[in-house]
């Protein structure tokens, strides 16, 4: 049985302390100093570091794991082919460059014969960085309609922000369980492990940072609350499952897979406790904040989730949504404005049509603007924009359009390029765009 959101516990604070007990098991968590060196109910204990042992305080993450038998319990690991498992990269550095806007139509979602699982269907699309020296970025879709059984699945590269667009995903992790639909993110961290259930044709988009935990952004002068808000993340309970047979762990290690075997069941944790735990959130809990006179303010306003670099102020990667809101600037164009970034924008949609492109951005598909590649709305777009009447309307009604936002600069896979669902005509887009200027009318 999954635990349903209800029953998850608030995570109420990045950095704070959290624990859970299986019910079946009460006072499985050592207390203090009052047991015996034997851990209750005779667990191993295991601690997963998501920070080096000497982090700050502020910073430092890991969690204390008792569990029924240690994870180092495995056969040694062989390295994993897969249909896709060659579209998994994480060394980017000899990849082609492309600097054109790119845009995609829906990725295909697995047909019945396909006889993909999460991490069979799980393919990178572009990224950044290098998961040897552990810094870096990599942007992934996922199509499956099988569940993993007897399975799980770790990253040792880094974090996962899964964001499902077709299909629940029923998730089983080391911590618990977790149901994240659409219009719902997860975030598991690195080293975690974890394995997907689907009912059916399932698709959705996965961001990866290596080196680095997503937190939540600085809110300066808006204050203590908005934005997303502490309070609506929600981690899992423990959930110990004490079956033995084979089971296969695959790890993406240095950016390729590997599997091993072992006799029992991964999810074997009866109670864990710290600060690193897997979470999800509901978007429709973000807090929107915007202007309420003129002009625009920049779509880091809204950031859910960043993965701070080592420079102030500056990402590996942001996790931006653009919910339903108010529109009431005056004086304004209000669409997203024409801009060249510094930034690499990779967006997605998970419903409805995003405002400043009605055509060709679809559900499941996807558009790429790489670092200073030119992009905005389209023609029809700005025409109508320029000649609204400005009363307060509603915008994005029915949509939820996201975009994972990187410093880096992202460089696409050659299936991604040459895929059949890529729009080589993205660019006819913006052709209708003429010069309206006239010197005479100020
Ligand atoms: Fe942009």
């Amino acid at each position: 049985m999954y635990v349903q959101e209800g029953d998850l516990k608030y995570l109420s604070g990045f950095g704070s302390e959290f624990s859970s007990e299986d019910p079946r098991c009460p006072n499985s968590l050592p207390k203090g100093q009052n047991n015996p060196q034997k851990c209750p109910y005779n667990l191993y204990s295991e601690q997963l570091s998501g920070t080096a042992f000497t982090a700050p305080r502020e910073s430092n993450r890991r969690s204390w794991l008792y569990r029924i038998r240690p994870s180092v319990l495995h056969v040694p690991f062989k390295p994993l082919t897969s249909v896709n498992s060659d579209k998994i990269l994480a060394n980017f550095a000899t990849l082609p460059a492309e600097p054109n806007q790119m845009r995609w139509f829906p990725f295909e979602a697995p047909k019945p014969d396909d006889g993909l699982d999460f991490v069979s269907g799980l393919k990178t699309v572009c990224g950044a960085g290098d998961v040897i020296t552990r810094n870096g970025v990599g942007i992934y879709v996922y199509g499956c309609n099988l569940s993993m059984e007897n399975s799980a699945f770790y990253s040792a590269d880094g974090d996962f922000l899964i964001v499902p667009e077709l299909g629940t995903l029923k998730i089983t992790t080391e911590f618990g369980k977790m149901v994240v639909s659409p219009g719902e993110i997860c975030v598991i961290q690195q080293g975690m492990r974890f394995a997907v259930c689907v009912d059916g044709p399932t698709r959705g988009y996965a961001l990866e940072v290596f080196g680095t935990h997503f937190v939540l952004p600085v809110l300066g002068p808006i204050g203590a609350n908005g934005l997303a808000n502490p309070r609506d993340f929600l981690h899992p309970t423990a959930c110990y499952d004490d079956k033995v047979g084979e089971y296969k762990i695959v790890a993406k290690f240095q950016g390729k897979l590997f599997s091993a075997v072992q006799n029992h069941c991964p999810f074997d944790v009866v109670a864990w406790h710290g600060n690193y735990t897997p979470y999800k959130y509901n978007l429709t809990s973000f807090m929107t904040i915007n202007t309420v006179s003129f002009d625009h303010c920049d779509p880091s306003i809204f950031t859910v989730l960043t993965a701070p670099s080592v420079k102030p102020g500056v990402a590996i990667a942001d996790f931006v949504i653009f919910p339903p809101r108010w529109s009431v600037a005056e004086h304004t164009f209000r669409p997203p404005y024409y801009h060249r970034n510094c930034m690499s924008e990779f967006m997605g949609l998970i419903k409805g049509s995003y405002e400043a492109k009605e055509e060709g951005f679809r559900p499941g598909g996807a558009t790429l603007h790489q670092i200073m590649t030119p992009h905005g709305p389209d023609a029809q777009c700005f025409e109508g924009a320029s000649n609204a009447n400005l009363s307060p309307v509603r915008v994005a009604d029915g949509t939820m359009a996201f975009m994972f936002e990187s410093s880096f600069n992202l460089a696409v896979l050659p299936w991604a390029l040459e895929t059949a669902n890529r729009d080589l005509k993205y660019h006819e887009c913006w052709a209708g765009l003429k010069s309206h200027f006239n010197e005479q009318e100020q």
